[in-house]
C-alpha cells in the first residue's frame, strides 16, 4: 500500500506530476468534482493545525468525497492510552484514506505499517511535512516558471522547522539550485539534513545568521515560524523568538522579483505590511497547498486501486 510519509518516497519524476496534476485542477475543477464520490477520508490531528487539516478536508470535498475526523488528541482513544498502531488499524475500517499530523516523529510511519488504506504524513514531530513541500513546490513553480537554477534563502528555525527539512529534499533535486541557511547558531539546520542531502548531493550552500546580508541574492526567501513547541525550555524560546523579524525597509535590498514564502502560521517573522508587497507568496501558498493535496489523493487512491 503506497503512502506519503517522507518527500523521498517520491521521485522526482512524481513531483513533477504531480505539479502537472494541479495545475490541471485548477484549471478544470469541474472535471474533478465528483471523482471521489462515496469515498471518505480520515483526518486525524494529534497536534494543532489550521491549513493543513482544512486543506485536506477542502480538498476531499472538492474531489466530492466525504470526511471524518477526530478533533484532537484528547478527545480520541489516544487520551486512553490507544496506540498509533491500533488507531491506525481501527480508521482503517472506516475510510480509504488517511491523513495524520502527530508530534512524535515516526508516528505516521507507524500508522502506514499498520493501517490497510494509504497514509499521509500532516507532520511528525520537528522531522517532516511533505504535503508543505508540495504547496512549497507549487508555489515556487507557479510563480517562477521553473524548480532548477535559483538562490533559496531558509531563514528562521531550520532545526525544529519540518517543513524546511522536506523542502530541502525536495529542491535539492533540481539542478542549479544553492540555499543560504540564516538562522541563530542554535537553530541551525540538523546536520543530518546537511550531511545526508546537502553534501552528499553536492549541493552549494552557506551558513549565515544575517538575514539583511544574504536578501540581495535570493530569488526565494522561506521565513519560518520559531517553534516554541519543541522547545525544552521557554527561556530559551523567548530568547530567539523574534530572531528576525522581515519589514518593508529590509526588502529594499531584495530583489524585485524575489518570492517571500512562509508555511504559516506566522508569529512575528513577517511585519504584516509586507503582505500588499506584491513579492508576498504565503497566502497564494495557502491555496496551493490545496490544490497539491487534491492531486496527491488522488494519485494514492489510483495506486491502491480504490479509484
Ligand atoms: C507548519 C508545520 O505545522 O510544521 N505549518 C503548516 O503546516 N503550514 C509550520 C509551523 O507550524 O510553523
Amino acid at each position: 500500500m503506497r503512502s506519503l510519509i517522507d518527500i523521498t518516497d517520491l521521485n522526482t519524476d512524481e513531483l513533477d506530476e504531480l505539479i502537472g496534476s494541479a495545475l490541471d485542477i485548477i484549471e478544470n475543477p469541474k472535471k474533478y468534482a465528483h471523482v471521489c464520490d462515496g469515498l471518505k477520508l480520515a483526518t486525524m490531528f494529534f497536534e494543532p493545525s489550521t491549513r493543513t487539516r482544512m486543506s485536506f478536508e477542502a480538498a476531499m470535498y472538492e474531489l466530492g468525497g466525504h470526511v471524518i475526523s477526530t478533533a484532537s488528541a484528547d478527545s480520541s482513544s489516544a487520551a486512553k492510552g490507544e496506540s498509533v498502531a491500533d488507531t491506525a488499524k481501527t480508521v482503517s475500517c472506516y475510510v480509504d484514506i488517511i491523513a495524520m499530523r502527530h508530534p512524535k516523529e515516526g508516528a505516521a510511519l507507524v500508522a502506514s505499517q499498520n493501517a490497510t488504506v494509504p497514509v499521509i504524513n500532516a507532520g511528525d514531530g520537528g522531522h517532516s511535512h511533505p504535503t508543505q513541500t508540495l504547496a512549497d513546490l507549487l508555489t515556487i513553480y507557479r510563480e517562477k516558471g521553473r524548480l532548477s537554477n535559483m538562490t533559496v534563502g531558509l531563514c528562521g528555525d531550520l532545526k525544529f522547522g519540518r517543513t524546511v527539512h522536506s523542502l530541502i529534499n525536495a529542491l535539492s533535486r533540481y539542478t542549479g539550485i544553492r540555499f543560504v541557511l540564516i538562522s541563530p547558531d542554535e537553530l541551525k539546520l540538523p546536520s543530518y539534513v546537511k550531511k545526508d542531502v546537502l553534501q552528499k548531493n553536492h549541493i552549494p550552500y552557506v551558513q549565515t545568521d544575517n538575514l539583511e546580508e544574504a536578501l540581495p541574492d535570493l530569488d526565494i526567501l522561506y521565513m519560518t515560524r520559531v517553534q516554541r513547541e519543541r522547545f525544552f525550555n521557554e527561556e530559551d524560546y523567548l530568547r530567539l523568538k523574534d530572531s528576525y523579524i522581515l519589514t518593508p525597509d529590509k526588502l529594499t535590498n531584495a530583489r524585485a522579483d524575489m518570492s517571500i514564502l512562509h508555511p504559516l502560521p506566522r508569529v512575528n517573522e513577517i511585519s504584516v505590511e509586507i503582505d500588499k508587497d506584491p513579492r508576498a507568496c504565503y497566502f497564494k501558498q495557502v491555496l496551493n497547498g490545496k490544490y497539491m493535496r487534491m492531486a496527491l489523493i488522488l494519485r494514492l487512491l489510483t495506486e491502491a486501486g480504490t479509484l
